[in-house]
């Protein structure tokens, strides 16, 4: 008997891809799984909401909502990361790792709007941060590879960047 290892893997990648593009496909559905305190009364920082788990832990997904002048820290990322923003908008400030000086530089900016899908790899090669520089709420869905055990503490690199 042998196993078609390569199939199952394919067979594997592809329930998982669909299963995410499913969940940013009707990511606008899931905004009534917040409590309506999330976005009615600012807390101290943006807060992060988990809406699914993959039952295989292959993945997790979280709603975060950003009051005005809320942001994430500067941050690589210990798994793949594709969010997409499902109202208001986004300031995405890029940085690049100076491994030299140790620290993350800024390196350029974008505006991400509803609608707008982003991805980035595991690593060092895409540092980031989301700041709500608007005066609205912003809501975006963040999917995680990584089962929602772990979601605290496997997700992010903080990075120094002064
Ligand atoms: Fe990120």
């Amino acid at each position: 008997m042998s196993v078609d290892i390569d199939g199952v893997m394919q067979a594997n990648q592809k329930r998982l891809l669909n299963g995410i593009s499913l969940l940013l496909d009707e990511a606008e559905q899931l905004l009534p799984l917040l409590p309506p305190s999330a976005l009615a009364l600012p807390s101290s920082t943006y807060t992060r909401h988990l809406v699914y788990a993959d039952e295989l832990g292959r993945y997790s997904a979280m709603l975060l909502v950003w009051h005005p002048g809320q942001q994430s820290p500067v941050h690589g990322h210990r798994t793949w990361c594709t969010y997409k923003v499902l109202q208001g908008q986004l300031k995405e400030h890029h940085y690049k790792w100076n491994a030299e000086a140790r620290r993350a530089e800024k390196c350029g900016e974008i505006l991400r709007q509803a609608g707008d899908v982003v991805s980035a790899p595991a690593g060092l090669a895409d540092i980031h941060q989301l700041v709500n520089q608007s005066a609205e709420v912003a809501v975006s869905l963040h999917i995680y590879g990584v089962d929602s055990q772990r979601i605290s503490t496997h997700v992010n690199y903080l990075m120094p960047n002064a």
